[in-house]
Protein backbone atom coordinates (compact mmCIF):
# COMPACT_ATOMS: atom_id res chain seq x y z
CA UNK A 1 0.00 0.00 0.00
CA UNK A 2 2.86 2.29 1.39
CA UNK A 3 4.81 1.24 -1.89
CA UNK A 4 2.07 2.50 -4.19
CA UNK A 5 1.74 5.94 -2.35
CA UNK A 6 5.36 6.36 -3.18
CA UNK A 7 5.10 4.92 -6.12
CA UNK A 8 2.11 7.46 -7.20
CA UNK A 9 3.65 10.47 -6.02
CA UNK A 10 6.36 9.73 -8.33
CA UNK A 11 4.61 9.37 -11.09
CA UNK A 12 2.38 12.52 -10.48
CA UNK A 13 5.98 14.47 -10.28
CA UNK A 14 7.18 13.08 -13.35
CA UNK A 15 4.12 13.68 -14.99
CA UNK A 16 4.16 17.23 -13.33
CA UNK A 17 7.76 18.03 -14.69
CA UNK A 18 7.33 16.61 -17.90
CA UNK A 19 4.27 18.86 -18.41
CA UNK A 20 6.09 22.02 -17.14
CA UNK A 21 9.07 20.77 -19.98
CA UNK A 22 6.56 20.70 -22.64
CA UNK A 23 5.02 23.77 -22.02
CA UNK A 24 8.06 25.38 -21.74
CA UNK A 25 9.03 23.96 -25.25
CA UNK A 26 5.65 24.70 -26.63
CA UNK A 27 6.32 28.50 -25.57
CA UNK A 28 9.68 28.66 -26.50
CA UNK A 29 8.83 27.22 -30.11
CA UNK A 30 6.41 29.77 -30.82
CA UNK A 31 8.13 32.55 -29.56
CA UNK A 32 11.21 31.43 -31.63
CA UNK A 33 8.65 31.23 -34.84
CA UNK A 34 7.28 35.11 -33.85
CA UNK A 35 11.37 35.77 -33.76
CA UNK A 36 11.82 33.91 -37.57
CA UNK A 37 9.14 36.23 -38.31
CA UNK A 38 10.51 39.14 -37.71
CA UNK A 39 13.84 38.78 -38.92
CA UNK A 40 13.89 35.13 -40.85
CA UNK A 41 14.42 37.96 -44.12
CA UNK A 42 17.89 38.61 -42.81
CA UNK A 43 20.90 36.48 -43.50
CA UNK A 44 21.78 34.35 -40.49
CA UNK A 45 24.80 32.29 -39.85
CA UNK A 46 23.18 28.73 -38.88
CA UNK A 47 22.63 28.41 -35.28
CA UNK A 48 24.68 26.00 -33.46
CA UNK A 49 21.75 25.27 -30.39
CA UNK A 50 17.74 25.36 -30.71
CA UNK A 51 18.31 27.14 -27.24
CA UNK A 52 20.83 29.69 -27.12
CA UNK A 53 20.99 30.11 -30.67
CA UNK A 54 24.07 31.43 -31.60
CA UNK A 55 25.62 32.19 -28.02
CA UNK A 56 27.27 28.86 -27.66
CA UNK A 57 29.04 28.85 -30.58
CA UNK A 58 30.31 32.51 -29.82
CA UNK A 59 31.85 30.92 -26.34
CA UNK A 60 32.99 27.90 -27.78
CA UNK A 61 34.80 30.08 -30.24
CA UNK A 62 36.22 32.41 -27.69
CA UNK A 63 37.32 29.38 -25.60
CA UNK A 64 39.37 28.26 -27.83
CA UNK A 65 41.30 31.30 -27.64
CA UNK A 66 42.30 30.48 -31.34
CA UNK A 67 39.71 32.09 -33.02
CA UNK A 68 38.36 35.63 -31.61
CA UNK A 69 34.50 36.66 -31.53
CA UNK A 70 35.50 39.25 -34.12
CA UNK A 71 37.01 37.46 -36.16
CA UNK A 72 34.00 34.66 -35.73
CA UNK A 73 31.97 37.90 -36.80
CA UNK A 74 34.54 39.40 -39.63
CA UNK A 75 33.62 35.48 -41.27
CA UNK A 76 30.51 36.10 -41.21
CA UNK A 77 30.08 39.74 -42.65
CA UNK A 78 32.13 37.97 -45.27
CA UNK A 79 30.27 34.85 -45.99
CA UNK A 80 27.02 36.74 -45.36
CA UNK A 81 27.39 40.53 -45.92
CA UNK A 82 27.26 43.36 -44.78
CA UNK A 83 24.03 43.17 -41.99
CA UNK A 84 23.04 40.01 -41.00
CA UNK A 85 20.82 38.63 -38.09
CA UNK A 86 22.73 36.26 -34.25
CA UNK A 87 20.36 35.02 -31.81
CA UNK A 88 21.26 35.01 -28.02
CA UNK A 89 18.42 32.81 -26.76
CA UNK A 90 15.68 34.57 -27.69
CA UNK A 91 16.92 38.22 -28.28
CA UNK A 92 18.29 39.19 -31.78
CA UNK A 93 21.01 41.23 -32.31
CA UNK A 94 21.32 42.30 -35.97
CA UNK A 95 25.00 43.19 -37.06
CA UNK A 96 25.56 46.03 -39.20
CA UNK A 97 28.65 46.89 -41.17
CA UNK A 98 27.30 49.54 -44.04
CA UNK A 99 28.75 53.25 -43.28
CA UNK A 100 25.82 54.85 -44.54
CA UNK A 101 23.60 53.21 -42.02
CA UNK A 102 26.14 54.00 -39.23
CA UNK A 103 25.59 57.46 -39.86
CA UNK A 104 22.18 57.50 -40.26
CA UNK A 105 20.87 55.61 -36.92
CA UNK A 106 24.07 56.93 -34.60
CA UNK A 107 23.21 60.83 -35.71
CA UNK A 108 19.14 60.04 -35.07
CA UNK A 109 18.80 60.13 -31.33
CA UNK A 110 14.97 58.48 -31.50
CA UNK A 111 16.94 55.53 -31.85
CA UNK A 112 18.01 54.49 -28.05
CA UNK A 113 20.82 52.26 -26.56
CA UNK A 114 19.35 49.08 -26.61
CA UNK A 115 17.96 48.22 -22.74
CA UNK A 116 18.36 44.78 -22.70
CA UNK A 117 22.00 45.11 -23.17
CA UNK A 118 22.49 47.69 -21.12
CA UNK A 119 20.53 45.70 -18.24
CA UNK A 120 24.16 43.84 -18.05
CA UNK A 121 25.81 47.05 -16.65
CA UNK A 122 23.18 47.76 -13.98
CA UNK A 123 23.87 45.26 -11.70
CA UNK A 124 26.05 42.10 -11.55
CA UNK A 125 24.77 39.38 -9.70
CA UNK A 126 21.72 41.15 -8.08
CA UNK A 127 24.39 43.69 -6.89
CA UNK A 128 23.77 47.22 -7.89
CA UNK A 129 27.46 47.99 -10.25
CA UNK A 130 27.47 50.97 -12.59
CA UNK A 131 23.05 51.22 -11.99
CA UNK A 132 22.02 54.28 -14.73
CA UNK A 133 25.44 55.90 -15.23
CA UNK A 134 26.15 57.98 -18.17
CA UNK A 135 27.13 54.70 -20.10
CA UNK A 136 23.74 52.92 -19.15
CA UNK A 137 21.50 55.39 -18.72
CA UNK A 138 19.31 54.85 -21.59
CA UNK A 139 16.70 57.46 -21.20
CA UNK A 140 17.60 60.22 -23.76
CA UNK A 141 16.52 62.98 -21.51
CA UNK A 142 18.18 61.69 -18.13
CA UNK A 143 21.35 61.24 -20.02
CA UNK A 144 21.40 64.39 -21.72
CA UNK A 145 20.64 66.74 -18.43
CA UNK A 146 23.72 64.45 -16.90
CA UNK A 147 26.10 64.59 -19.76
CA UNK A 148 25.96 68.39 -20.19
CA UNK A 149 26.89 68.69 -16.17
CA UNK A 150 29.80 66.08 -16.65
CA UNK A 151 30.86 67.95 -19.96
CA UNK A 152 33.11 70.58 -17.99
CA UNK A 153 35.54 67.94 -17.08
CA UNK A 154 36.00 67.23 -20.14
CA UNK A 155 36.83 70.59 -21.79
CA UNK A 156 40.70 71.26 -22.85
CA UNK A 157 41.26 73.98 -20.89
CA UNK A 158 40.58 72.14 -17.54
CA UNK A 159 42.60 68.79 -19.01
CA UNK A 160 45.22 71.16 -20.04
CA UNK A 161 45.52 72.07 -15.93
CA UNK A 162 45.50 68.21 -15.46
CA UNK A 163 48.97 68.00 -17.41
CA UNK A 164 51.06 67.97 -14.38
CA UNK A 165 49.35 64.37 -12.94
CA UNK A 166 49.33 62.72 -16.02
CA UNK A 167 53.37 63.65 -16.26
CA UNK A 168 53.38 62.41 -12.54
CA UNK A 169 51.60 59.24 -13.40
CA UNK A 170 53.42 58.65 -16.12
CA UNK A 171 57.06 59.24 -14.25
CA UNK A 172 55.83 56.62 -11.22
CA UNK A 173 55.62 53.92 -13.64
CA UNK A 174 59.04 54.40 -15.54
CA UNK A 175 60.85 54.42 -12.35
CA UNK A 176 58.65 51.58 -11.30
CA UNK A 177 59.98 49.78 -14.38
CA UNK A 178 63.20 50.94 -14.06
CA UNK A 179 64.94 47.91 -12.36
CA UNK A 180 63.25 45.70 -14.64
CA UNK A 181 65.02 46.95 -17.92
CA UNK A 182 67.75 43.74 -17.92
CA UNK A 183 66.15 42.62 -21.21
CA UNK A 184 65.87 39.29 -19.09
CA UNK A 185 62.94 40.05 -16.80
CA UNK A 186 59.02 39.04 -18.48
CA UNK A 187 56.86 41.93 -17.92
CA UNK A 188 53.35 42.08 -18.58
CA UNK A 189 52.69 45.16 -19.30
CA UNK A 190 48.94 45.05 -19.84
CA UNK A 191 48.62 44.92 -16.07
CA UNK A 192 51.26 48.13 -15.42
CA UNK A 193 48.92 50.31 -17.77
CA UNK A 194 45.57 49.21 -15.55
CA UNK A 195 47.23 50.31 -12.87
CA UNK A 196 48.66 53.72 -14.52
CA UNK A 197 45.46 54.15 -16.02
CA UNK A 198 43.51 53.63 -12.64
CA UNK A 199 46.41 56.24 -11.08
CA UNK A 200 45.49 58.72 -13.40
CA UNK A 201 41.53 58.49 -13.69
CA UNK A 202 41.30 58.54 -10.12
CA UNK A 203 43.84 61.59 -9.49
CA UNK A 204 42.17 63.67 -12.57
CA UNK A 205 38.14 62.48 -12.06
CA UNK A 206 38.50 62.38 -7.94
CA UNK A 207 41.25 63.76 -6.69
CA UNK A 208 42.17 60.15 -5.19
CA UNK A 209 45.76 59.20 -4.91
CA UNK A 210 45.80 55.51 -5.32
CA UNK A 211 49.23 55.07 -7.18
CA UNK A 212 48.41 51.27 -7.78
CA UNK A 213 51.73 51.58 -9.85
CA UNK A 214 53.77 50.88 -6.62
CA UNK A 215 51.04 49.40 -4.70
CA UNK A 216 50.63 46.00 -6.05
CA UNK A 217 48.30 44.45 -2.73
CA UNK A 218 45.88 47.62 -3.65
CA UNK A 219 42.61 46.11 -4.20
CA UNK A 220 40.98 48.19 -6.47
CA UNK A 221 42.34 46.76 -9.53
CA UNK A 222 41.65 43.79 -9.34
CA UNK A 223 38.31 44.49 -7.82
CA UNK A 224 37.44 46.32 -11.03
CA UNK A 225 38.18 43.75 -12.86
CA UNK A 226 36.79 40.77 -11.47
CA UNK A 227 33.12 43.25 -11.42
CA UNK A 228 34.01 43.53 -15.27
CA UNK A 229 34.89 39.81 -15.60
CA UNK A 230 31.66 38.77 -13.68
CA UNK A 231 29.34 41.11 -16.16
CA UNK A 232 30.90 39.50 -18.88
CA UNK A 233 30.55 35.67 -17.77
CA UNK A 234 26.76 36.95 -16.93
CA UNK A 235 26.44 38.00 -20.50
CA UNK A 236 28.00 34.73 -21.92
CA UNK A 237 26.10 32.42 -19.67
CA UNK A 238 23.17 33.89 -18.24
CA UNK A 239 22.51 30.41 -16.56
CA UNK A 240 25.19 31.30 -14.43
CA UNK A 241 22.79 33.62 -12.48
CA UNK A 242 20.89 30.47 -11.40
CA UNK A 243 23.91 27.75 -11.52
CA UNK A 244 23.52 25.49 -7.84
CA UNK A 245 26.70 24.44 -7.88
CA UNK A 246 29.06 25.45 -4.91
CA UNK A 247 31.91 26.84 -7.46
CA UNK A 248 29.35 29.18 -8.83
CA UNK A 249 27.57 30.07 -5.75
CA UNK A 250 31.30 31.20 -4.77
CA UNK A 251 32.14 32.52 -7.91
CA UNK A 252 29.02 35.08 -7.20
CA UNK A 253 29.74 35.65 -3.86
CA UNK A 254 33.47 37.21 -5.02
CA UNK A 255 31.98 39.46 -7.99
CA UNK A 256 29.25 40.74 -5.49
CA UNK A 257 32.06 41.98 -2.49
CA UNK A 258 34.21 43.15 -5.61
CA UNK A 259 31.54 45.35 -7.17
CA UNK A 260 30.68 46.25 -3.03
CA UNK A 261 34.35 47.29 -2.81
CA UNK A 262 34.21 49.29 -5.98
CA UNK A 263 30.88 51.72 -4.77
CA UNK A 264 32.14 51.88 -0.81
CA UNK A 265 35.12 53.27 -2.25
CA UNK A 266 33.19 55.56 -4.26
CA UNK A 267 30.77 56.49 -1.18
CA UNK A 268 33.56 57.44 0.78
CA UNK A 269 35.03 59.31 -1.81
CA UNK A 270 32.12 61.28 -2.25
CA UNK A 271 31.10 61.82 1.08
CA UNK A 272 34.32 63.24 1.65
CA UNK A 273 33.92 65.50 -0.98
CA UNK A 274 30.28 66.55 0.56
CA UNK A 275 32.34 67.32 3.51
CA UNK A 276 35.00 69.81 1.95
CA UNK A 277 31.97 71.87 -0.12
CA UNK A 278 29.52 72.21 2.81
CA UNK A 279 33.18 73.69 4.65
CA UNK A 280 33.04 75.65 1.63
CA UNK A 281 36.52 74.57 0.27
CA UNK A 282 37.43 75.48 -2.94
CA UNK A 283 36.79 72.02 -4.99
CA UNK A 284 38.73 71.23 -8.22
CA UNK A 285 36.67 71.32 -11.32
CA UNK A 286 36.84 67.28 -11.78
CA UNK A 287 34.36 64.14 -12.50
CA UNK A 288 33.32 64.52 -8.69
CA UNK A 289 32.49 68.08 -8.28
CA UNK A 290 30.24 67.68 -11.51
CA UNK A 291 28.50 64.58 -10.09
CA UNK A 292 27.99 66.32 -6.84
CA UNK A 293 26.55 69.19 -9.12
CA UNK A 294 23.58 67.04 -10.19
CA UNK A 295 22.25 67.37 -6.46
CA UNK A 296 21.94 70.61 -6.80
CA UNK A 297 20.98 71.40 -10.34
CA UNK A 298 17.80 68.95 -9.72
CA UNK A 299 14.45 70.28 -10.65
CA UNK A 300 10.36 68.21 -11.23
CA UNK A 301 11.08 67.55 -7.74
CA UNK A 302 13.64 64.58 -8.58
CA UNK A 303 15.62 63.63 -5.80
CA UNK A 304 19.09 61.96 -6.32
CA UNK A 305 20.13 59.33 -4.33
CA UNK A 306 23.28 59.20 -3.10
CA UNK A 307 23.40 55.35 -4.98
CA UNK A 308 22.87 57.08 -8.31
CA UNK A 309 25.96 59.32 -7.96
CA UNK A 310 27.72 56.42 -6.90
CA UNK A 311 27.04 54.93 -10.53
CA UNK A 312 28.97 57.64 -12.06
CA UNK A 313 31.93 57.05 -9.94
CA UNK A 314 31.46 53.03 -11.18
CA UNK A 315 31.15 53.87 -14.81
CA UNK A 316 33.95 56.80 -14.85
CA UNK A 317 36.76 53.93 -13.58
CA UNK A 318 34.90 51.30 -15.74
CA UNK A 319 34.99 53.71 -18.79
CA UNK A 320 37.92 55.37 -18.02
CA UNK A 321 40.79 52.87 -16.79
CA UNK A 322 40.59 49.28 -18.87
CA UNK A 323 39.95 50.85 -22.46
CA UNK A 324 43.07 53.52 -22.35
CA UNK A 325 45.11 50.49 -20.99
CA UNK A 326 44.22 48.33 -23.40
CA UNK A 327 45.05 51.11 -26.48
CA UNK A 328 48.35 51.42 -24.18
CA UNK A 329 48.87 47.48 -24.82
CA UNK A 330 47.64 47.49 -28.03
CA UNK A 331 50.14 49.79 -29.23
CA UNK A 332 52.88 48.42 -27.90
CA UNK A 333 51.94 44.91 -29.76
CA UNK A 334 51.34 46.56 -32.76
CA UNK A 335 55.00 48.52 -32.50
CA UNK A 336 56.75 45.00 -31.86
CA UNK A 337 55.50 43.51 -34.59
CA UNK A 338 56.52 46.70 -36.61
CA UNK A 339 59.92 47.85 -36.27
CA UNK A 340 59.90 50.82 -38.67
CA UNK A 341 57.06 51.85 -36.87
CA UNK A 342 59.19 51.86 -33.51
CA UNK A 343 61.93 53.54 -35.09
CA UNK A 344 59.71 56.65 -36.27
CA UNK A 345 57.97 56.80 -33.05
CA UNK A 346 61.30 56.79 -31.02
CA UNK A 347 62.59 59.26 -33.48
CA UNK A 348 59.93 61.87 -32.83
CA UNK A 349 59.79 61.13 -29.45
CA UNK A 350 63.92 61.58 -29.59
CA UNK A 351 62.91 65.29 -31.51
CA UNK A 352 59.72 66.86 -30.02
CA UNK A 353 61.16 65.91 -26.49
CA UNK A 354 64.83 64.52 -26.37
CA UNK A 355 65.10 64.07 -22.23
CA UNK A 356 63.03 66.46 -21.14
CA UNK A 357 61.70 65.12 -18.19
CA UNK A 358 58.27 67.00 -17.46
CA UNK A 359 55.88 66.53 -20.86
CA UNK A 360 53.99 69.54 -21.76
CA UNK A 361 50.49 70.04 -23.56
CA UNK A 362 51.91 71.71 -26.06
CA UNK A 363 54.65 69.04 -26.69
CA UNK A 364 51.57 66.84 -27.34
CA UNK A 365 50.36 68.29 -30.66
CA UNK A 366 53.66 67.82 -31.76
CA UNK A 367 53.63 64.02 -31.52
CA UNK A 368 51.82 63.84 -34.99
CA UNK A 369 52.85 60.41 -35.98
CA UNK A 370 52.17 59.05 -32.25
CA UNK A 371 48.66 60.34 -32.85
CA UNK A 372 48.84 58.44 -36.69
CA UNK A 373 50.11 55.24 -34.45
CA UNK A 374 47.06 55.58 -31.79
CA UNK A 375 44.47 55.35 -34.33
CA UNK A 376 45.81 52.88 -36.79
CA UNK A 377 46.22 50.37 -33.66
CA UNK A 378 42.20 51.57 -32.77
CA UNK A 379 41.31 50.46 -36.49
CA UNK A 380 42.52 47.18 -36.44
CA UNK A 381 42.26 46.50 -32.48
CA UNK A 382 39.30 49.11 -30.79
CA UNK A 383 39.30 48.79 -27.26
CA UNK A 384 35.57 48.94 -26.98
CA UNK A 385 33.87 46.65 -29.63
CA UNK A 386 31.49 49.59 -31.28
CA UNK A 387 27.47 50.86 -30.65
CA UNK A 388 23.97 49.41 -30.13
CA UNK A 389 21.30 51.09 -30.89
CA UNK A 390 17.50 49.84 -30.56
CA UNK A 391 15.59 51.19 -33.67
CA UNK A 392 12.42 53.67 -33.29
CA UNK A 393 10.99 52.89 -36.93
CA UNK A 394 12.18 50.35 -39.56
CA UNK A 395 15.27 51.16 -41.25
CA UNK A 396 16.93 50.42 -44.55
CA UNK A 397 19.92 48.92 -44.97
CA UNK A 398 21.92 47.36 -48.02
CA UNK A 399 18.48 45.93 -49.31
CA UNK A 400 16.98 44.92 -46.43
CA UNK A 401 14.60 46.34 -43.92
CA UNK A 402 15.76 46.40 -40.43
CA UNK A 403 12.60 46.05 -38.30
CA UNK A 404 11.68 48.80 -35.82
CA UNK A 405 12.64 47.40 -31.96
CA UNK A 406 15.75 45.87 -33.49
CA UNK A 407 18.86 45.66 -31.66
CA UNK A 408 21.71 46.61 -33.96
CA UNK A 409 25.22 46.11 -33.55
CA UNK A 410 27.64 48.16 -35.26
CA UNK A 411 31.39 47.35 -34.75
CA UNK A 412 34.00 49.53 -36.19
CA UNK A 413 36.13 46.14 -36.03
CA UNK A 414 34.34 45.09 -38.94
CA UNK A 415 33.76 48.39 -40.65
CA UNK A 416 37.42 49.26 -40.57
CA UNK A 417 38.29 46.03 -42.28
CA UNK A 418 36.63 47.21 -45.54
CA UNK A 419 38.08 47.41 -48.93
CA UNK A 420 36.16 50.19 -50.28
CA UNK A 421 36.99 52.34 -46.95
CA UNK A 422 40.70 51.57 -46.42
CA UNK A 423 43.19 50.24 -49.08
CA UNK A 424 44.81 47.13 -48.00
CA UNK A 425 43.05 47.38 -44.80
CA UNK A 426 44.68 44.78 -42.70
CA UNK A 427 48.35 46.58 -43.12
CA UNK A 428 49.48 48.45 -40.18
CA UNK A 429 50.04 52.02 -42.24
CA UNK A 430 49.66 54.95 -40.10
CA UNK A 431 50.31 56.84 -42.51
CA UNK A 432 46.67 56.55 -43.49
CA UNK A 433 45.43 59.11 -41.08
CA UNK A 434 47.68 61.42 -42.51
CA UNK A 435 45.63 64.73 -42.82
CA UNK A 436 44.06 65.97 -45.95
CA UNK A 437 41.58 68.70 -46.97
CA UNK A 438 39.08 66.31 -47.74
CA UNK A 439 36.54 64.87 -45.64
CA UNK A 440 38.33 60.87 -45.09
CA UNK A 441 35.95 58.52 -47.26
CA UNK A 442 35.87 56.40 -43.85
CA UNK A 443 34.47 58.79 -42.00
CA UNK A 444 31.62 56.42 -41.11
CA UNK A 445 33.66 53.25 -41.17
CA UNK A 446 36.34 54.20 -38.17
CA UNK A 447 34.33 54.93 -34.90
CA UNK A 448 36.46 53.82 -31.94
CA UNK A 449 35.04 56.27 -29.37
CA UNK A 450 31.38 55.90 -30.86
CA UNK A 451 29.63 57.96 -33.18
CA UNK A 452 26.92 60.77 -32.97
CA UNK A 453 25.57 62.30 -29.23
CA UNK A 454 26.64 58.94 -27.30
CA UNK A 455 30.39 59.87 -28.21
CA UNK A 456 32.70 58.86 -25.75
CA UNK A 457 33.03 61.82 -23.88
CA UNK A 458 36.90 61.01 -22.43
CA UNK A 459 38.43 60.92 -25.68
CA UNK A 460 40.42 63.63 -25.23
CA UNK A 461 41.27 62.39 -21.79
CA UNK A 462 42.14 58.81 -22.94
CA UNK A 463 44.37 60.43 -25.94
CA UNK A 464 46.57 63.11 -24.02
CA UNK A 465 46.99 60.54 -21.19
CA UNK A 466 48.05 57.27 -23.33
CA UNK A 467 50.44 60.29 -25.34
CA UNK A 468 51.81 60.97 -21.95
CA UNK A 469 52.49 57.58 -21.05
CA UNK A 470 53.87 56.02 -24.11
CA UNK A 471 56.62 59.35 -24.59
CA UNK A 472 57.41 58.60 -21.25
CA UNK A 473 58.31 55.13 -21.91
CA UNK A 474 59.99 55.92 -25.42
CA UNK A 475 62.21 57.79 -24.12
CA UNK A 476 63.90 55.77 -21.54
CA UNK A 477 63.17 51.97 -22.28
CA UNK A 478 63.47 49.47 -25.58
CA UNK A 479 60.85 47.48 -25.62
CA UNK A 480 61.08 43.37 -27.55
CA UNK A 481 57.37 40.93 -27.60
CA UNK A 482 57.92 38.02 -26.05
CA UNK A 483 58.10 35.30 -28.85
CA UNK A 484 54.91 33.43 -27.69
CA UNK A 485 52.55 37.00 -27.20
CA UNK A 486 49.88 36.05 -29.80
CA UNK A 487 48.36 38.85 -31.39
CA UNK A 488 44.89 37.83 -30.75
CA UNK A 489 41.95 39.91 -29.29
CA UNK A 490 40.09 38.82 -26.30
CA UNK A 491 36.36 40.33 -26.14
CA UNK A 492 35.42 40.55 -22.11
CA UNK A 493 33.22 43.96 -22.15
CA UNK A 494 36.31 46.04 -23.22
CA UNK A 495 38.49 44.37 -25.93
CA UNK A 496 42.39 42.99 -24.76
CA UNK A 497 45.14 41.63 -25.92
CA UNK A 498 45.57 38.04 -24.87
CA UNK A 499 48.96 36.88 -22.98
CA UNK A 500 48.77 40.54 -21.50
CA UNK A 501 51.58 42.27 -24.00
CA UNK A 502 54.53 40.16 -22.85
CA UNK A 503 57.85 42.19 -23.33
CA UNK A 504 61.30 42.22 -22.52
CA UNK A 505 62.43 46.00 -21.16
CA UNK A 506 65.89 47.08 -21.81
CA UNK A 507 67.06 50.53 -20.97
CA UNK A 508 67.55 53.05 -24.38
CA UNK A 509 71.46 53.53 -25.50
C1 LIG B 1 41.07 54.57 -25.68
C2 LIG B 1 40.20 54.82 -24.75
C3 LIG B 1 38.70 54.82 -24.93
C4 LIG B 1 37.92 54.26 -25.89
C5 LIG B 1 38.37 53.47 -27.10
C6 LIG B 1 36.55 54.56 -25.56
C7 LIG B 1 35.46 54.18 -26.33
C8 LIG B 1 34.15 54.48 -26.02
C9 LIG B 1 33.00 54.04 -26.78
C10 LIG B 1 33.04 53.21 -28.05
C11 LIG B 1 31.90 54.52 -26.17
C12 LIG B 1 30.45 54.25 -26.55
C13 LIG B 1 30.01 53.08 -25.69
C14 LIG B 1 28.58 52.68 -25.85
O1 LIG B 1 27.93 53.02 -26.84
O2 LIG B 1 28.10 51.99 -24.94
C15 LIG B 1 32.34 55.26 -25.00
C16 LIG B 1 31.49 55.90 -24.14
C17 LIG B 1 31.92 56.49 -22.97
N1 LIG B 1 33.20 56.65 -22.55
FE1 LIG B 1 34.87 56.08 -23.53
N2 LIG B 1 36.52 55.29 -24.40
C18 LIG B 1 37.81 55.48 -23.98
C19 LIG B 1 38.22 56.18 -22.87
C20 LIG B 1 37.40 56.79 -21.98
C21 LIG B 1 37.84 57.55 -20.83
C22 LIG B 1 39.29 57.86 -20.47
C23 LIG B 1 36.71 57.93 -20.16
C24 LIG B 1 36.54 58.74 -18.91
C25 LIG B 1 37.44 59.21 -18.17
C26 LIG B 1 35.58 57.43 -20.90
C27 LIG B 1 34.26 57.60 -20.53
C28 LIG B 1 33.19 57.24 -21.32
C29 LIG B 1 31.81 57.49 -20.94
C30 LIG B 1 31.34 58.11 -19.63
C31 LIG B 1 31.02 57.04 -21.99
C32 LIG B 1 29.51 57.16 -22.13
C33 LIG B 1 29.24 58.49 -22.82
C34 LIG B 1 27.78 58.81 -23.03
O3 LIG B 1 26.99 57.92 -23.35
O4 LIG B 1 27.46 59.99 -22.88
N3 LIG B 1 36.03 56.74 -22.00
N4 LIG B 1 33.71 55.22 -24.94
Amino acid sequence: MELNAGFRILLYALLVITSTVGVAFVVFSWLLYRFNRKYGHLPCPRPTSFFFGHLSHINAVSKKMDMQTLTLMHQWMRDLGPVYCIRFILQPMVICSNPPTVKKVCLDSRHLKPRALYDFFYSVFGQRFLGLGLVSQVNHEKWHTRRALLNPAFNRKYLMQMMDHFDESATRLRDHLMPLADDKTLVRMLEHFNNVTLDVIAKVGFDMDINAVENSDCPFPSAIALALQGMDATFKNPLLMVDPRSKARQYRRSVRDAVKLVRNIGQDCIEKRREAKKKGEELPKDILTCILQAEDDVGNGEKIETADLIDEFGTFFVAGQETTSNLLAFTLLEIGRHKDVAKRLKDEVDEVLGSKSIIEHSDLTKLEYMSRVFKETMRLNPPVSGASRELASDVQSCGYVIPKGASVLFLSYLTSRLEEYFDDPLLFNPDRFIPTDETPRHFFAYFPFAIGQRNCIGQQLALIEAKVILAKLLQSFDFRLEQSQRHIIVSQVTNKPIDGCKNYISLRD
